[in-house]
């Protein structure tokens, strides 16, 4: 029930921290560590390489659960959109391990690719937050999101779920190799949940943001570099479903490789500046932008923010900031979608679950 809420999307955007709370406390055993099923910790340490297969909002997951398995898991993994996949399988490793990544479990294109790597004899995870959902059925394994039925189209609560297990699927394999994971995980996670929760109650923030940059544009695109691009993919895909604004998401080098010709006078530029490394090549690129005429809005994170940014978010871990900064582009396109007379949480032409392929 969406209770006092207008929309089911504002209220799930609004449930996240409890959702990674609630996550916390299901992969924790009785000494407060971060577990997880035995069995799904040696797949994932027997594999020479990890395929992630997945569609929309839970393919850029995939894309930032990639960096978490990589960098702290130290596995190669390969992020493959389902239904590319099934006509072009890439060439195997010997021992691969594939991991589907999807909110309803049901998703026909993900199932496609799923029943011809068991075919193959490949084992498999399912990350879902149906339990008893096709692919969780099918697959070998599952770890649940534990987010609560999603109601609204556009994903939100799945999304954050999602890479909040990715994030402990890939500390606890670590420390299962006895690698030397530095991050204290609950803690950080705790952390994330407070940033999100400082988030959703800036709504009106958000909401002039909308006022400011969205009120009237045609289109608008978002930048970042780093696992800041791969947000801004999803902030795109949340703004162009429900609200229609034609939205893209772009890895800030690439601006200057075609993109740049589309900025004109007053085209609406949202950055992601939350990582230390790239912070002077991505505000470099506003600048780019700036002088094409953009109208920006730099949305940084606490200790890199500068006097230009239009909204700065609590600082949290640097490979959890997705976690957080997807929560005002969420946001932003709810409150598009709103001033525009959008259907939020039934927007035209899309179905909750793509049970065709
Ligand atoms: C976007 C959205 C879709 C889904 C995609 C996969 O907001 O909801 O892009 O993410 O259809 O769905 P699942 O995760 O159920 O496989």
């Amino acid at each position: 029930e969406k209770g006092t809420y207008p929309h089911y999307m504002l209220k799930e955007i609004d449930e996240q921290p409890l959702v990674i709370r609630r996550l916390i406390q299901k992969y924790q055993d009785e000494n407060g560590e971060l577990t997880i099923d035995n069995e799904i910790v040696q797949a994932m340490n027997e594999a020479d390489r990890i395929y992630i297969i997945a569609c929309g909002t839970s393919y850029h997951a995939g894309l930032v659960g990639k960096q978490f398995i990589e960098k702290w898991a130290n596995i190669p993994v390969e992020v493959h959109i389902a239904s590319e996949f099934s006509y072009n399988m890439p060439l195997l490793s010997e021992k691969p391990l594939f991991i589907y990544i999807s909110q309803s479990g049901e998703t026909a294109d993900s199932r496609a690719v799923l029943v011809r790597t068991k075919e193959l004899g490949y084992k498999a995870l399912t990350i879902t937050n149906v339990p008893g959902s096709t692919l969780s059925r099918e697959a070998d394994y599952t770890l649940l999101l534990h987010a609560g039925p999603e109601i609204a189209v556009a994903s939100t609560k799945a999304y954050t779920a999602q890479l909040a297990v990715l994030a402990i699927l890939a500390v606890v394999t670590a420390k299962a190799k006895g690698l030397d994971v530095t991050i204290d995980l609950v803690k950080e996670l705790g952390i994330v949940a407070n940033a999100m929760e400082t988030l959703c109650d800036a709504k009106g923030e958000m909401e002039a943001i909308v006022r400011e940059y969205l009120a009237t544009t045609r289109n608008c695109f978002f930048i970042g570099r780093a696992v800041d691009f791969y947000v801004c993919l999803e902030g795109a895909l949340k703004l162009k479903e429900i609200s229609y604004i034609q939205a893209e998401g772009f890895a800030g080098g690439e601006l200057k490789h075609g993109t740049i010709a589309l900025i004109e006078n007053g085209t609406p530029v949202i950055a992601l500046a939350t990582q230390e490394h790239v912070n002077l090549s991505i505000r470099g690129n506003v600048k780019e932008v700036v002088a094409r005429g953009a109208n920006p809005c730099i949305i940084s994170m606490k200790g890199l923010e500068t006097e230009e940014d239009r909204y700065v978010i609590p600082a949290v871990h640097p490979m959890l900031t997705p976690l957080v900064s997807v929560v005002p582009l969420q946001l932003i396109a709810y409150y598009a979608a709103l001033h525009r007379g959008c259907d939020v949480d039934k927007p035209r032409n899309l179905a909750k679950s793509v049970t065709v392929e």
